[in-house]
């Protein structure tokens, strides 16, 4: 008992967070940042002895102590001055080979130095780090974030010094069976710190969060809010849109926050003119700059409707894969890269499946004018009843929503993909979209669905009952690759229960890119080539059908995908190889795209 009581003391002690993780800090380009990118220190940790003992109870003298040995007898079993480096942001399996398929603990180590300016405060900024990262400063606890793609922050100020900050990470990607996503994913389980490090420095009194887009139904009046962190929350907050001669003051109430709202008549963002706005958010004690696009996004009926017309969203689906090299794409040429392939195609849509991307990648698609279907890991079956597996995917979603609740270019928030029909799991993604209508009333709410044949074996039938709770209904569909071969297209009909537009956000096959063969012979460009070719026909026989985002841009890692030679631990449902080489069917969607686009401009 006594050991008990003074362990539960001690780690009360220990693990009391002396900063806490605090709420998101929005558009950390407009602000004060000091890069922590580059080589870090990091320590391959696969039975995480620099966090448990012996008892597998949670030391506390981990590997967050950063100890050294102070005398020549001293017992410190690591030391990560000479430990090897990771590079970060970047996943740890495609830097080296031996990592290539860890799953567990890499401890991450960064020191810098820091000369304190007075009346500021100091956050620590995280991209994303998958799966779950302990955060430590100095030996400090600063909290934990779970999901692998959202950012998350720690205030820091109390507890920096100028000389030699020890800024450590365990970094812990093994899949969990109640996590977001599950065991089971046919994408690579890239660990590590996948995106930006980065220290941001700002005024005591800060302007920590807004939102300013077009209210739901109109094209000509902002509404929003600006949220101030600090000492002094009551002040007078100005947002000013430059070019359009607006400036438009507010006052914020006792707890920091004003809601704005005001007429404005702007050029509307869309894929033709993806226009967007300097807009400042000046406070008494700070100013932030944004990059803002102003368009409505509704749907009526079955359409869908941009800036109040019926819009067509020509598409396809993205992993966070970066071309060429491989690994989790982060950079500004990967996001370049991939959304120019798909404007060739003939895009002004894409799905980013199936988790939020990196934001330099949302920020493209602004400047790009390219519109996004933008998805949290809720990923085939998770624990549906599961309280804590709720809170988890329900967190993600916010963090998702925080952070590009001012993108244009992001149109649809999805809750889930091919998820099993049961009460349980309605429910489940009933309340994220009640959430996601909560936090942001102005965007569409959809998700990948099931769908099933009627009793005549060729009708697609939509009636899955989530569908009532979305305005946009997704469904993928892979007649032709595991439901028969592609003739069956031909015969294939659809049906929806739902007056609402459908999106088939996935079909398509695998090819092997150069591997050539008669069109009946599967891992051909040739079978892939005609499985679009038959599917585009029966796209045109669906009257609901408003946007496609066919699997995949390119080829991906996935665990599932053994078979030598052709796959080769790749799913090849990729237009594109991974090496950039275009398929057949790339020219089939190509020339789809390009009819729909002409079509749109009569
Ligand atoms: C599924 C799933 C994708 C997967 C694809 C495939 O529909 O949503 O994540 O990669 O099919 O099997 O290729």
């Amino acid at each position: 008992m006594k050991t008990i009581l003074c362990f539960l003391f001690l780690s009360a002690a220990i693990f009391s967070v002396q900063a806490q993780q605090t709420a998101l800090i929005t558009n950390t380009d407009g602000r004060k940042t000091i890069s922590l990118d580059g080589q870090w220190r990091t320590i391959v940790d696969p039975y995480e002895t620099g966090y448990y003992d012996y008892r597998y109870l949670p030391s506390p003298n981990g590997y967050f102590k950063d100890a050294k040995p102070k005398t020549k007898n001293d017992l410190i079993e690591y030391d990560f001055d000479t430990s090897e480096t990771l590079n970060v942001p970047g996943d740890w399996n495609s830097q080296k080979e031996k990592l290539l398929l860890y799953e567990g603990t890499i401890w991450y180590r960064k020191t810098f130095d820091y000369q304190k300016n007075p009346n500021t405060r100091l956050f620590v900024y995280f991209g994303a780090a998958n799966y779950v990262a302990d955060v430590y400063l100095n030996g400090e606890k600063l909290g934990r974030h779970e999901g692998g793609f959202t950012p998350f922050n720690f205030e820091i100020t109390n507890l920096v010094h100028d000389k030699a900050n020890s800024l450590i990470v365990k970094v812990d990607n093994k899949r969990r069976r109640d996590g977001v996503p599950t065991l089971n994913t046919d994408w690579w389980n890239y660990g590590g710190l996948t995106r930006d490090v980065k220290l941001l420095e700002t005024p005591s009194t800060f302007v920590q969060d807004y939102s300013i887009q077009l209210k739901k139904g109109s094209r000509e009046q902002i509404s929003g809010w600006v949220q101030l962190n600090g000492t002094k929350p009551g002040q007078k907050v100005t947002v000013r849109i430059p070019e359009a001669k607006i400036a438009k003051t507010f006052t914020t109430d006792a707890n920091g926050r004003a809601e704005i709202g005001f007429d404005a008549s702007l050029n509307l963002w869309s894929p033709d003119d993806p226009k967007l706005y300097d807009v400042v958010v000046e406070a008494e004690t700070d100013r932030v700059q944004d990059q803002i696009g102003f368009r409505s996004i509704e749907v009526k009926g079955q359409d869908i409707l941009l800036n109040g017309k019926p819009i067509f969203l020509r598409g396809v689906s993205i992993h966070e894969e970066a071309p060429f090299r491989g690994g989790r794409a982060y950079k500004k040429e990967d996001a370049t890269t991939l959304l120019g392939w798909a404007k060739e195609l003939g895009c002004n849509y894409v799905r980013l499946a199936h988790y939020p991307h990196n934001e330099t990648m949302i920020r493209e698609a602004d400047r790009m004018g390219i519109m996004v279907w933008s998805e949290i890991p809720v990923y085939w079956t998770i624990l549906w009843d599961n309280p804590t597996t709720f809170d988890n995917a329900q967190t993600q979603l916010s963090e998702m929503i925080a952070r590009d609740k001012n993108r244009a270019a992001v149109i649809i928030w999805s809750m889930a993909n091919e998820t099993p029909i049961d009460d349980a799991r309605t429910t489940f993604l009933k309340r994220l979209a009640e959430r996601a209508r909560a936090l942001d009333s102005t965007r569409l709410i959809s998700a990948a669905l099931e769908r099933h044949y009627l009793a005549d074996g060729h009708t697609q039938m939509i009636d899955d009952p989530l569908g009532e709770y979305l305005d946009v209904i997704g469904c993928n569909e892979y007649v032709g690759w595991y439901d028969g071969i592609p003739e069956k297209i031909d015969t294939i009909e659809w049906k929806t229960k739902y007056q609402k537009p459908l999106i088939m956000s996935e079909f398509g096959a695998d090819a092997l890119y150069g591997k050539h063969g008669d069109a009946q012979t599967r891992w051909t460009e040739e079978y892939q080539e005609d499985l679009y070719r038959r599917t585009v026909k029966m796209l045109k026989r669906i009257p609901f059908l408003r946007g496609t985002s066919p699997w995949i841009l390119m080829d991906f890692r996935s665990p599932r995908r053994p078979l030598p030679g052709i796959q080769d631990f790749h799913n090849r449902k990729g237009l594109i190889s991974d090496q950039g080489k275009k398929k057949k069917a790339f020219f089939v969607l190509q020339e789809y795209y390009r009819e729909l686009g002409a079509q749109a401009q009569k």
